[in-house]
């Protein structure tokens, strides 16, 4: 049977009417939030340059351990201050352009042949938090940072729990990866050869959506995948398999999976297995997400090959979410405004609330933030 143009036409008006309350790829980041900017171990006394929010900013440990985030652009003329010379026992860096020099704050503490430098001057720096294994950033101005707000889960890096992290960085916007994660429904399809098993996509879902608390539960009777079944020494036998998909905040996500042996006696399960994961994402561009994953498990806890055994698995799978975030993403880019609408199904209802609540946070920071604009001017 044909397509119906004119119910398509209609469809598309609709889709197009609900998108308008929902973030895209193009809704601006949301910036009062605590991200991942790294891993703790990333970054010593040498420059890291990262982008975050797409800025270019530059991190590093300053003589007593601390880390520093700074904007990594010269207020002068935008030279990279990662190039510059720094200064160890200052803590300062020069400027390898104009000579320009600023203290850890950001503040310009030296303009060559000029006796005192321009007051008030200076590039950003950035609120940091560092909790092992992690470095944390605020977006947002950093007088509004609050450290006590850093969302880092308490069983990550505790003893009780072994972990790794992941990293990947998919060509697509968070808020398209905010959605994977929160509809594991593409488990049973994309993730079909890896971490996926067919009952996935048919078993019910249990969604909350309770203003910003967003969560959806499944419990799935299946034979688990390799990458629990084996380092459990379950593989061939049916379990339970309890996945909850949780929105915490625009930078962090957590997937926690509760395994149930259906033919051992429970006596010989407890503690019962779980996996934790720390789904960390932060917008490195519009089309471009960092995106760290600590995973964390109570069962073979201190088992080196469980451990790497389990990465390479995990590896896998979720190189397969970044390859559907960058195709849909490059799908989306091509198509003609004119044809491109997407409809939703039942299972969308978690992701649609994360969308609503994050075009809701970005257009709040935007009707409060001072009128932008590209400023130049001179300090003398
Ligand atoms: S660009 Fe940095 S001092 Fe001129
Ligand atoms: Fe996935």
């Amino acid at each position: 049977m044909a397509l119906d143009f004119d119910y398509l036409a209609q469809q598309k008006q609709n889709a197009d009417k609900a998108c308008e309350r929902l973030a895209n790829a193009q809704t601006p980041f949301v910036r009062n939030c605590w991200y991942v900017a790294a891993r703790a171990d990333e970054i010593g006394t040498e420059p890291f340059v990262r982008t975050l929010l797409g800025s270019s900013v530059l991190l590093f440990r300053k003589r007593d351990g601390t880390v520093v985030a700074l904007q990594n652009r010269c207020c002068h003329r935008s030279f990279p201050l990662a190039e510059g010379r720094f200064d160890r026992d200052r803590d300062t860096i020069t400027c390898g352009y104009h000579g320009l020099t600023f203290d850890c704050t950001g503040r310009c503490i030296g303009v060559p042949m000029q006796e005192q430098p321009p007051r008030g001057i200076g590039v950003r720096s950035y609120a940091v938090v560092e909790k092992a294994p992690l470095v944390w950033i605020w977006g947002g101005d950093p007088a509004s940072a609050d450290p006590a707000a850093v969302p880092h889960p308490e069983w990550l890096g505790s003893a009780e729990w072994d972990y790794y992290i992941g990293y990947l960085n998919p060509r697509g916007s968070y808020v398209h990866l905010h959605e994977n994660l929160l509809d594991l429904s593409h488990l049973s399809f994309l993730h079909a050869t890896t971490f996926g098993t067919p009952e996935y996509a048919v078993a019910p879902c249990e969604t909350r959506v309770e203003g910003m608390d967003i969560e959806v539960w499944r419990h799935v009777e299946c034979r688990l995948p390799a990458i629990y079944a084996r380092p459990l020494g379950w593989e061939g036998m049916r379990a339970m398999r309890h996945s909850g998909s949780r929105f915490v905040t625009p930078g962090l996500h957590v997937n926690t999976g509760m395994l149930e042996n259906l033919e051992l006696p429970p006596d010989r399960q407890t503690p019962q297995p779980m996996i934790k994961v720390a789904q960390l994402l932060t917008p490195e561009a519009p089309l471009s997400t960092h995106y760290y994953y600590c995973v964390c498990r109570n069962f073979a806890v201190g088992d080196r090959a469980v451990t790497e055994f389990m990465f390479n698995a995990q590896m896998a799978a979720f190189g397969e979410d970044a390859y559907a975030l960058e195709r849909l993403s490059q799908m989306q880019a091509q198509e003609d405004p004119e044809f491109f609408y997407e409809i939703s199904i039942p299972t969308d209802r978690a992701g649609l609330a994360m969308r609503q609540h994050l075009k809701r946070l970005a257009d709040a920071e935007r009707a409060h933030e001072p009128r932008r604009g590209a400023r130049t001017g001179t300090a003398a």
